[in-house]
Order: structure tokens, then sequence, then C-alpha cells
């Protein structure tokens, strides 16, 4: 007999997910969903993603989401497949079958089934993969005591603006700041901060935000975005310059910000305390405001 489990994603919450997938036009059982081995995704890593989280069974910045895909496929040469108003009421879909509440919206657009080759084939459509997992809260210790990162070379290509899934080279920096025993790893390029492996990350000097301006060395985040309008709006003043490596250990505090983490406070670099070794007030204070509009977005 079939069991009502299906799959198990976060065993730290103890969460045990029965969930449905939207793929190539269906919604079907997780363990059910199938791809092609000649899936240009599998073999070639081509192809584009999006993560955005659902509260309340509502998506948080939908549009943005939307119009970030679009030009990560744009980026890549690909048609986007849905309109917004298709891929709002497939996503929507989603959620109301995988029981609404918070949840983690995964979806992937890659390249089609072909025979392997370098070049692109012709006449191929796109294959569409949509999932979603639980939402991990962030935890009240690592709000109150921030976490711990380090900074690594950042190695990855030339085109960081586009959201592709072929992330070994973010892979292999998280992991090695696993390994660090720290959470996330801050990239250096050229001599300058440029983000996180998945994350986007700000230094605070005398209480202004300085964060890497939009372009190809970085992923515009949409938490990212909505950041800075909230600490804009509030009178912070926020320069969109990336921070020499040599003036990290300066700053009064550091932060990274994603979909799934939040904006979270970074109180060790290097295994050296960042500031006061306390989450900063800067910090706090922007989070209390995207605590308040996560709460409106989902009323
Ligand atoms: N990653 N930069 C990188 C390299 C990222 O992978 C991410 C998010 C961000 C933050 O973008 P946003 O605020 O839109 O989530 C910046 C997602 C969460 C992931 O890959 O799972």
């Amino acid at each position: 007999m079939a069991s009502a489990i299906r799959y198990v994603t976060d065993v730290d919450l103890g969460l045990t997910v029965v969930a449905d997938v939207f793929i190539n036009g269906s919604f079907v059982a997780a363990e059910q969903a199938t791809v092609s081995v000649f899936e240009r995704g599998f073999l070639l890593g081509d192809g584009v993603y999006e993560v955005i989280p659902v509260y309340a069974g509502r998506c948080f910045e939908l549009a943005g989401h939307l119009n970030r895909l679009e030009n990560s496929l744009a980026g890549v040469k690909m048609t986007n497949p849905y309109r917004d108003d298709e891929w709002e009421q497939l996503i929507d879909t989603l959620i109301q079958r995988n029981g609404g509440g918070d949840q983690a919206l995964y979806m992937q657009v890659s390249r089609g089934a072909a025979p392997r080759d370098h070049v692109f084939p012709e006449g191929v459509s796109t294959s569409v993969f949509v999932m979603t997992n639980p939402l991990k809260p962030v935890s009240e210790i690592v709000k109150e005591h921030g976490i711990q990162a380090i900074t690594l070379v950042d190695t990855r290509w030339q085109r960081c603006d586009i959201k592709a899934i072929s992330l070994l080279p973010n892979s292999l920096l998280k992991q090695e700041a696993k390994e660090a025993g720290a959470e996330e790893a801050l990239l250096i390029r050229d001599g300058f901060m440029t983000e996180g492996s998945a994350s986007n990350s700000y230094a605070v000097f005398d209480g202004v935000v300085y964060t890497a301006p939009k372009d190809n060395t970085i992923l515009p985040g949409i938490t990212r975005d909505v950041l800075l309008s909230l600490a804009r709006e509030a009178g912070i003043i926020v320069v969109e310059e990336a921070v020499a490596e040599s003036k990290l250990s300066e700053a009064d505090e550091l932060w990274v910000s994603s979909s799934t983490r939040e904006i979270l406070p970074i109180t060790q670099l290097n295994g050296q305390a960042v500031g006061s070794g306390e989450v900063g007030p800067v910090w706090q204070k922007v989070d209390a405001l995207y605590q308040q509009m996560k709460k409106r977005a989902a009323q």
C-alpha cells in the first residue's frame, strides 16, 4: 500500500511533508514526477530558477521574483513559457494543494530534453518544475546572537546576475564555510565584497549601510530591494558601493539577506568579533521593519 508520507524535507523542524509538485503541465505527487535523463537542466545545468517565500499561503514580492525570472531567462536566451498571470495561477494552485501556510516555493525553467550538445537544440520546449518546501523560521538564537561567516575568493562566473541552476561554485563555497564552522561565506572579487554564497551582503559604518551595486557580480536580490527601500524610508542612508575587503574588519555591523533566511546579522567574521560582537542597532531596526512588512503581506 502506498505510504501517506511522500518525502521529508526538514528533519530539524520535524516536519513530514505530503506534497505535490508541478512538472511540465501537470500537478502530480512528488514521488511520481519524472524528467528525461536528456534534460539539459540535468546534463548541463542549463536552466534558471527562483525561490519565493510564501507567508500564510501568499507569495511575498511575487512581481519582483517574476520580473527577475524574466531577466534570467533573457540572460540565457530562453523564452518565458508563461505569462505572469499564468505563473500566478499555477503557483497559487500548488501552494493550496500543499496546504497553504508558510512555504518556500522553488520554480525552475530548464532548456528541455535533447541529445547532449553544448549548442542549444532547436524546436525543444522548456521544462518547468515547481515545488514547495517547508519554510523554516529563522531561529530566535540566530536573531539574538547572529551568525558566523568567513571570507572566500569569489570563484563564480561573470554573470552572477542570472539566477542559474548551475550552482556548483556557490555550493562549494557554502560547503567550505560550513566546514569552517560558519553559516555563510562572504565573497571577495578583486578586493571587494560582492555578496554571500546564497545571499546578498551588507556592511554598516557609522550608521550608513553599504552594499554592492546591482551589476554582473551579484544576484539582484528581492530581499535586498525590500530591505533597501525600508531602510531608506526609515531615514537610514544606504550607499550602493562595494566595500573593500580590507575595511570589513572595521565594520560596525555585517548582514546577509535572502528570501528564505531573511536578514541575518553576522557577529563573527573569520573568527573575529564584528563591531561589538553583538547584534547591531541598525540591523535591529531594519529587521523590525521587515517583520512588519511580512506580517502585512500575510494578511
Ligand atoms: N538564494 N545572492 C545569491 C547568490 C543567492 O543565491 C540569493 C538567494 C540571494 C538573495 O536573493 P533573494 O533575496 O531574492 O532570495 C543573493 C536562494 C534563496 C537560493 O538559492 O535558495
